[in-house]
């Protein structure tokens, strides 16, 4: 028994639905992972991110080693219990924030060292080391060791970057060995270039994972570039599995990653962009601190069953905002998740029932109109 499988229950176009089944509970895919980079969903108490429909969290590697570190989290019974969540847990494994967030780098073959960005201790990560890692952390998803290099970078480079990812994939599939119940996602990079997704999926397909990511995109390309790269990148991987789009998106990014065979995707902004006072709705954005809320008493969407939706006025929240208060984080980051949990959910219906292309059409439509 493996444990672990990927049903596909339907698909429309490209755009598929289906559910990840795991020992801690079934992810029903298009998934939105919210982001619990240190073993928290800022703001949020774990059942309160359960309430507004995710069914896996994501977490990272690089920022759980270096506080409170990986090995306390085993002792003290894995990163479920230490965070109060009993569901899946897709964790990052460190190398992409390694090269975003860290002081002096130092890439070779054999892996990376770096220094801590919280108080310049000095750390090796290796594939194999990532592996342990994940493990000791008890993640249910763990993604293979990868390197993303900053774009613009020149083929060259993209080539050589993707070409090491593949050998890191590799090991970190030899590291990994068999784990039932907990499941492995290769990352395929490659740039803007086609050809180089192809070769990176060819590599990543030959040594065989439970789930594909697309890497190395969201990293300043632009939404054209990013869905030009989805109309042929997907094709390349098995329709069998699913595929996981890292660190998108916007509500327009994820639908039109969907649309494009995309299965799971997780990103900061939902929570991140609540902590700054932006609100995303079925009709736009609006930001809280404008002085156009100050005296409104209408909650941020009417249609909207959240609870800062439920029981607080745009006023309100203005206030709460301008107060530097913490339940204005807290009301935001709801509001947020639970719109992207909502629009997950709208098109996986409208993927089961065939109607995609209407359901997406309503979406931009409603955006379009605006009057937020
Ligand atoms: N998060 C966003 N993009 C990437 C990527 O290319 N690799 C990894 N490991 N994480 C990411
Ligand atoms: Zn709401």
């Amino acid at each position: 028994m493996a444990q672990t499988s990927f049903e596909l229950k339907a698909q429309d176009g490209q755009a598929r639905t289906g559910v990840i089944s795991t020992p801690r509970g079934d992810i029903r895919t298009p998934a939105f992972m919210p982001v619990g980079t240190a073993a928290t969903v800022k703001g949020m108490m774990p059942e309160s991110v359960r309430a507004t429909g995710a069914d896996i969290l994501l977490g990272n590697t690089y920022h759980l080693m270096l506080r409170p570190g990986a090995e306390r989290i085993d002792r003290l019974g894995g990163l479920h219990k230490f965070m109060n969540w009993d569901r899946p847990i897709l964790t990052d494994s460190g190398g992409f924030q390694v090269m975003s967030l860290s002081d002096l780098r130092k890439l070779t073959e054999e892996g990376v060292t770096f220094k801590s960005h919280y108080d310049g201790s000095k750390h090796h990560l290796t594939p194999e080391r990532s592996m342990e890692v994940q493990k000791l952390l008890g993640s249910d998803i763990v993604m293979a060791f990868d390197e993303c290099p900053a774009l613009p970078a020149d083929r060259d480079r993209i080539a050589q970057s993707m070409r090491l990812s593949m050998r890191w994939a590799q090991r970190s599939r030899d590291a990994f060995g068999d784990r039932p119940g907990h499941m492995l996602f290769g990352i395929m990079q490659g740039g803007l270039e086609s050809d180089l997704r192809e070769e990176s999926a060819k590599a990543l397909t030959d040594i065989g994972f439970d789930g594909y990511a697309v890497g190395g995109l969201a990293v300043g390309e632009g939404q054209d570039a990013m869905f030009g790269c989805l109309d042929y990148a997907p094709g390349f991987l098995p329709e069998d599995k699913p595929r996981y789009l890292m660190g998108v998106g916007k509500p327009d990014d994820i639908v039109g990653a969907v649309k494009r065979g995309i299965d799971m995707m997780d990103c900061v902004l939902p929570s991140r962009s609540g902590r700054t006072g932006q609100a995303w709705t079925r009709r736009g954005q609006i930001n809280i601190k404008n002085a156009r809320h100050a005296d409104d008493p209408r909650p941020i969407d009417e249609h909207c069953t959240c609870p800062a939706c439920s029981s607080y006025s745009r006023a309100y929240l203005h206030h709460v905002f301008r107060s530097h208060e913490m339940i204005s984080g807290m009301l935001l980051t709801w509001h947020n998740l639970h719109y992207f949990q909502e629009i997950m959910q709208g098109m996986r219906d409208a993927i089961s029932e065939g109607r995609f292309d209407a359901w997406e059409a309503d979406f931009h439509a409603l955006r379009a109109e605006g009057d937020i």
